[in-house]
């Protein structure tokens, strides 16, 4: 599937891997002693013909515009450079920096590097999206949930050295959270708030040679969850229903922005920014992200008081079943509808949390947690009907946040065993953030028979090969997420057949 001449070998690999290991300051070290390029760089949002490159200039002496050079490469040594070009970081952006190379060849892997204030960052790989009609096959890595204190990132390591062709992350880049006094690797300050609190959280986990490493080794596609602003926020409402949410939020979006490979177009203005799109991938794929927190109505029976997520029955709580709720909000609901591929054998929905029911207890009476989609059932509803009228070929929903891997079968109606499946669900286990008790999870598949595979005890992510005809997905676990050189392991194999939604052990 994929052409040799187009693919780095695994020696460049293994080189870029070896050289990422230091921090670019040891091999750079420029005219100032302090380091210039400390949270590395990133690649992102690739199409057939452009790409976003990515980085931050550090140090607490920085002018308010900082000059800075960019060059892209066919080759790792820059023997055959194909595109330059200079940028001002400024202050105002933490002096981020978003080149948007354009007129590039598609399914092109290039290396990328920026100079600025005498010094040289490390080199990134990155790759342009197949031509429209090209039958090219795609490989990447399902990942999200990278909290900081509670691991390593040895998943992130192994996500590096694989070869892959994209990087899908799905939301908690960040946890907003002050550590507890107890944690594997402190986060630096308390709760997080405002602009220069989000800014140094993102510096911090950044900071990380295991993630850096992920990000200059392969492009990534990147949505937000909650902790990007704060736990089971909705929309314009906190989870203490505190009443100058609007301006963290625009605090925290901002911040995301500034940190992630997106491009210029998409800087935030105000409290709102637009992630939700589309990537075409060759003849082979569209993936379509979406954002399940800006536009989302509240949590249905919170707690007294509170906003946010909670666990109710159904029967205490008909709410959950209200048409009128929304997980996405009706533009973005008539977005995803309308715009399903219908052309391509496969549509990948990057999306932030688990789809498929979970109920910790007989269905019936059920005992449901309003933040995630059994909180917007008849979003959900919507969503799959869409799916299943239009007879939209090749449905994978790809999601996170749950701390678990789970392998689902995704239906119209769960309380109905013969209900055909219309779409096959893959929910990645977090990089780092702790899950729950794996006999409590166990226990409920019982009462969720549309759920295949359910791990909440392993940390890791998922790796996935597509080409026309099959997905094949490999459930990646750490072995222990306290030491960032742990090896990884493949807890599970699954196969998916692009006609028949469904994922059978592979
Ligand atoms: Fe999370």
């Amino acid at each position: 599937m994929h052409p040799l001449s187009l693919r780095p070998s695994r020696r460049d690999c293994l080189t870029l891997a070896g050289a990422l290991a230091l921090p670019p300051f040891v091999r750079h070290a420029g005219a100032a002693d302090v380091p210039r390029f400390a949270l590395g760089v990133a690649s992102g949002h690739p199409s057939a013909q452009s790409i976003v490159l990515w980085t931050r200039i550090t140090g607490a002496d920085l002018p308010a515009e900082v000059p800075v050079r960019w060059e892209l490469a066919r080759d790792e040594r820059f023997s055959q450079i194909v595109a330059r070009g200079s940028e001002i970081a400024l202050e105002a952006d933490a002096h981020s920096v978003h080149a948007e190379p354009s007129a590039l060849e598609p399914s092109r892997w290039y290396w990328y590097r920026f100079e600025a204030l005498g010094q040289r960052s490390t080199v990134g790989r990155t790759r342009t999206a197949p031509a429209a009609d090209a039958p090219e096959g795609l490989r990447f890595a399902l990942a999200s949930c990278q909290r900081y204190d509670h691991g390593h990132y040895a998943a992130w390591r192994h996500v590096a050295q694989g070869e892959l062709d994209l990087v899908l992350f799905v939301g908690d880049y960040i946890y907003e959270y002050a550590s507890p006094p107890t944690a594997l690797r402190m986060h630096s300050g308390g709760t997080v708030r405002t602009l220069q609190q989000y800014r140094a959280r993102y510096a911090q986990y950044k900071s990380d040679a295991s993630l850096q490493a992920a990000h200059a080794a392969a492009p990534w596609l990147m949505a937000w969850d909650d902790h990007e602003v704060e736990n089971d926020y909705a929309g314009l409402q906190g989870p203490a229903l505190q009443p100058n949410f609007g301006a963290q939020r625009s605090a925290a979006y901002r911040a995301y922005w500034e940190h992630m490979p997106f491009p210029k177009a998409l800087k935030p203005g105000g409290a709102d920014m637009r992630i939700y799109g589309r990537t075409p991938w060759g003849a082979l794929a569209t993936i379509h992200a979406i954002d399940d927190r800006q536009y989302r109505d509240p949590q249905a029976c919170p707690r007294e008081g509170r906003g946010g997520g909670n666990s109710v029955r159904l029967r205490d709580c008909p709410e959950l079943n209200d048409p009128k709720r929304s997980l996405l909000g009706a533009a973005q609901e008539r977005w995803l509808a309308e715009g399903w591929d219908l052309q391509r054998p496969w549509n990948l929905l990057m999306q932030q949390t688990l789809m498929a029911r979970f109920s910790w207890q007989e269905p019936d009476v059920g005992v449901y947690w309003t933040d995630g989609w059994d909180g917007y059932a008849a979003s959900r509803e919507r969503l799959l009907g869409s799916v299943a009228e239009r007879k939209v070929p090749g449905v994978v929903v790809l999601g996170g946040d749950v701390h678990a891997h789970y392998v689902a079968d995704l239906k119209r109606d769960f309380d109905d065993a013969g209900a055909p499946v219309v779409a096959t669900e893959f929910c990645g286990t977090s990089i780092a953030s702790r899950g729950a008790a794996q006999d409590r999870v166990a226990e409920a598949m019982r009462h969720n028979p549309h759920i295949r595979y359910g791990r909440s005890d392993r940390r890791g992510h998922v790796q996935c090969a597509l080409d026309a005809r099959t997905l094949q997905a490999q459930l990646m676990a750490v072995d222990d997420p306290t030491k960032p050189d742990s090896a990884v392991q493949v807890l599970a194999r699954f196969v998916v057949d692009a006609k028949h939604p469904g994922a059978q052990v592979g």
